[in-house]
């Protein structure tokens, strides 16, 4: 053979016998892929064990806030949460994706859970986009995550389903956080009073069952649910029968808190009385000055009668007719 072809031929051979080692290695990649699944059970051998893992310390990279988080995983309450329980089958990995394909040690601060760009974006847009959140950082208050709002009993992980007691309990404590005022008129009514004696369930409705979840509206938008176009139907789903009339009922009385009074006062003072009593809030405000005004009248008198008597029974003592005689 000619030297060159030679020299060729020779190249051609080697090099086509580095392609078996690397098919070969390939093939191995591929299987230790299949066999090296990282399934949950991966994961608790140390986030099972308490030797291995234990409460820490985080800084909240957004808020600053420092918080002590478990690092042991309960597994139970991860299979019985919104995801665990999903038919989807969801391990750890699905969620903490910057751990895929790693195994044993890892690194300390892993990267927030993204819950919206590849499995949540729906619902994520609703909310995001909402005139709300627009509202929230306008007045430059940071719109709550969704981990804020769907937090579980111990863990985000832990993903209540959206009809579980504490899902409900838990958001009515998020939206309180901004609208304490809100959360006080409420717990005034008996809706507010039966779901803060802990009746969490669907019977009785809590911020978002007339407010909605994602995309809350203001109350005089037709389309809010509690708007004229919905309310009927949204205080229906409960009280079978309601009408016009009946959701005239005011959700948030506040003649409980001065602010109510000292608003009053102020239409009163740059619109006159008939402004005020246009506020079916008066009304309710009147009957309560009314209601405590006899029961303090009432006490007043009969605990000055009595005291009074008293004070006359000392001196009858005193003048030594020891009270016995007429
Ligand atoms: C070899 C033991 C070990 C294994 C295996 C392990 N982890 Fe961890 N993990 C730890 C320890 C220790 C910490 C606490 C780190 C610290 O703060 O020192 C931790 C922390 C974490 C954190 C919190 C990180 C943070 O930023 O706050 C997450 C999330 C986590 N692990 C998920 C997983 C997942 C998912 C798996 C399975 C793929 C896994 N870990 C496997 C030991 C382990
Ligand atoms: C549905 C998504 C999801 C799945 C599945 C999931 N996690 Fe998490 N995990 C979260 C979220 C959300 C947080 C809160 C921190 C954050 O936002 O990144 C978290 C936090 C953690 C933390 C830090 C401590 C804490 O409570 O904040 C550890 C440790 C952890 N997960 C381990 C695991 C392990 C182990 C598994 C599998 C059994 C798992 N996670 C499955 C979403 C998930
Ligand atoms: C201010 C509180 C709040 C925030 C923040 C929030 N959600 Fe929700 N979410 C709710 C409420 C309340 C419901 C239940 C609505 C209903 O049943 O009417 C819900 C329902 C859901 C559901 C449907 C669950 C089901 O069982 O049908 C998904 C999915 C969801 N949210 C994802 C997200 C994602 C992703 C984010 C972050 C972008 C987010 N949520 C932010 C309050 C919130
Ligand atoms: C991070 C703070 C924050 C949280 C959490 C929050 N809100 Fe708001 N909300 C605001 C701000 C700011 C506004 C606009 C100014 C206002 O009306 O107070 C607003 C407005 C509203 C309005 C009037 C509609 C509008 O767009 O102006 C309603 C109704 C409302 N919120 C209900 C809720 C409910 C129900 C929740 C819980 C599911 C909630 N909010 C959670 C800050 C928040
Ligand atoms: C039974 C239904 C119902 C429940 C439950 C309820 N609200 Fe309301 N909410 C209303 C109605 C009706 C209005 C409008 C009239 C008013 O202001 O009282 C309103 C008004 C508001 C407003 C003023 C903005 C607007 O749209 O007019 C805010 C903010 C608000 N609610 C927050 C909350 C929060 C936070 C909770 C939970 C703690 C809650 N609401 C629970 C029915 C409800
Ligand atoms: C999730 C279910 C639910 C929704 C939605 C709901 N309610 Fe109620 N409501 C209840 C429960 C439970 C009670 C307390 C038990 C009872 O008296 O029926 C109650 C009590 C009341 C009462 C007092 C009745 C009494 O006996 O003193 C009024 C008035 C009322 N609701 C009006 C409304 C109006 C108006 C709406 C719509 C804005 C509404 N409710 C939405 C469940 C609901």
């Amino acid at each position: 053979m000619h030297l060159r072809k030679r020299v060729y031929f020779y190249r051609l051979i080697v090099g086509s016998l580095w392609s078996v080692p690397a098919f070969f290695f390939v093939l191995a990649l591929c299987c230790s892929n299949l066999t090296m699944a990282q399934e949950v059970a991966d994961c608790m051998e140390c986030h099972g064990d308490p030797e291995e893992v234990c409460k820490v310390a985080r800084i909240d990279r957004e808020t600053g806030e420092v918080n002590v988080v478990n690092m042991l995983v309960d597994e139970a309450a991860f299979m019985d949460s919104a995801h665990g329980r999903s038919e989807e089958g969801f391990v750890c990995i699905d969620c903490h994706q910057d751990l895929d394909g790693v195994y044993g040690e890892h690194l300390a601060l892993l990267e927030r859970v993204d819950c919206v760009t590849f499995c949540h974006d729906d619902p994520a847009a609703e909310f995001l986009e909402s005139t709300h959140v627009e509202h929230m950082k306008d007045e430059d208050k940071i719109p709550p995550r969704c981990t804020d709002c769907h937090m579980g009993p111990n863990s985000a992980r832990e993903t209540p389903v959206a009809d579980s007691g504490f899902h409900r309990a838990h958001v009515n404590k998020t939206c309180g956080k901004c609208h304490e005022d809100y959360l006080y008129t409420y717990c005034t009514n008996l809706h507010g009073q039966l779901s803060s004696l802990g009746v969490c369930n669907q019977d009785v409705p809590n911020c978002f069952d007339c407010h909605g979840g994602h995309d809350i509206l203001k109350s005089d938008d037709p389309e809010s649910k509690i708007g004229a176009d919905n309310k009927v139907e949204t205080c229906g789903k409960c009280h079978e029968g309601a009408g016009e009339n009946f959701v005239k009922h005011i959700a948030h009385p506040a003649y409980k808190t001065s602010a109510f009074y000292a608003e009053a006062y102020k239409t009163y003072k740059e619109k006159g009385l008939l402004a005020v009593l246009a506020d079916p809030q008066s009304y309710l405000a009147l009957m309560f000055v009314l209601y405590v005004g006899i029961i303090v009248q009432a006490f007043s008198v009969f605990g000055g009668h009595a005291l009074l008597m008293w004070v006359r029974m000392i001196l009858d003592e005193r003048k030594g007719g020891g009270g016995h005689g007429h």
